[in-house]
């Protein structure tokens, strides 16, 4: 099957179930910009407020966070003009497609799901049945727009094949040509920020340590003394990034810095290969609040008109309508729903 007679889509989304991390804005939220802006790409991006409930979120810290989500994405320069920007339970064809999608993904395949595992911990019969479902909603975002691409961090690499694997059976099942087999965009320097404390985790904002991560609203002193206190080893950078094997802090620190920059690596390296951390680290703060410090103020700045906010997602839940409606028809017709 060819992915031609597909318009070249974007589709992609966050948990508004804490704050952005340095992760989430190096890994996806940039790559959600330069996408937008290429032009290629019809773009929608999605708070997704029904995945968060899949782990319990106070009702009104979940309205709070998915607006600040939403003021996050607007201040890192997602454009509601340019791009359709929504809250997920406001376009209901997700879930139900959502619905068609738990028909036809397997037990085993969600059994499989590293992500669920780690989130369900020990104690897995205490998960609710929401959060084993969640890669079937995850993939019901995806084809309920026919999206060709989805730019997320390495972490997401397992749905997203799931995902295809989803589009792959319905197709084959029902006989048509119907969902895209979607392309994951997992690209850059930082696809998996590392916590600052242990370069072996990933950066979250579930980690109980607040200074693992940097927070996308944390102030300049915040963002230079995590960065000052991040945990590093007593060499000095080398110039290779071979250098860097067996040394997962500081090949985590030179991955920030490349993606902040806009460089590659081995740009960082010859520029600062030989330094001390004790130098090194400063220049990333520094680079760090720079690039920072304005989309946090931006995104207080936009925090200070709700109404604007909830306005906008309105509108994005009207428009993203637009496609996701005649998409979930046409699915129920080939599943052989009458009435619609
Ligand atoms: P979530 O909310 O955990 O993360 C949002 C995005 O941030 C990326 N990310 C990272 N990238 C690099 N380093 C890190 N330390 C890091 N931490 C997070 C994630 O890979 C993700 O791209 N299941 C998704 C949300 C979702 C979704 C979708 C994504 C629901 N439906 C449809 C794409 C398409 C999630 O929990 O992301």
């Amino acid at each position: 099957m060819s992915d031609s007679q597909f318009t070249p889509r974007v589709f992609s989304g966050m948990q508004p179930s804490g704050g952005l991390t340095l992760g989430n804005y190096l890994g996806a939220l940039k790559r959600y910009v330069e996408m937008q802006n290429e032009g290629t790409y019809e773009t929608i991006y999605c708070m997704v407020d029904l995945h968060a409930i899949t782990v319990w979120q106070d009702p009104a810290e979940l309205a709070s966070k998915t607006r600040e989500l939403a003021a996050a994405y607007i201040a890192a320069g997602v454009d509601p003009e340019k791009s359709i920007l929504i809250n997920q339970s406001q376009v209901p064809e997700h879930t139900q497609l959502a619905w068609i999608f738990n028909t036809v993904a397997r037990m085993g395949w969600m059994q499989r799901m590293t992500q669920f595992k780690d989130k369900a911990g020990k104690n897995a019969q205490n998960a609710s049945l929401g959060l084993f479902a969640y890669p079937a909603l995850m993939a019901a975002d995806i084809l309920v727009y026919h999206a060709t691409h989805v730019p997320v961090g390495d972490d997401q690499k397992q749905h997203l094949e799931l995902t295809r694997d989803i589009a792959t059976k319905f197709n084959h099942d029902y006989g048509v040509d119907f969902f895209p087999i979607t392309e994951p965009v997992i690209k850059g320097a930082a696809t998996r920020v590392m916590s600052l404390r242990d370069g072996s985790k990933k950066m979250s904002k579930s980690d109980t340590s607040d200074a693992s991560r940097i927070n996308m609203t944390d102030d300049a002193d915040t963002i230079a003394k995590k960065i000052r206190k991040a945990k590093t080893d007593p060499e000095p950078l080398p110039s290779e990034y071979k250098g860097l094997d067996d040394r997962p802090e500081a090949r985590n620190l030179v991955n920030i810095y490349a993606a902040l920059a806009d460089i590659s690596v081995d740009q960082v390296l010859a520029d600062h290969g030989g330094a001390q951390f004790g130098t090194f680290k400063p220049a990333l703060a520094e680079l760090a609040v720079e690039k920072l410090s304005p989309i946090a103020s931006e995104m207080t700045r936009l925090l200070n008109d709700v109404p604007e906010i909830d306005r906008l997602l309105a509108r994005g839940a009207e428009q993203a309508r637009e496609i996701t409606q005649p998409i979930l028809k046409k699915t129920y017709e080939i599943v052989g729903m009458v009435g619609a």
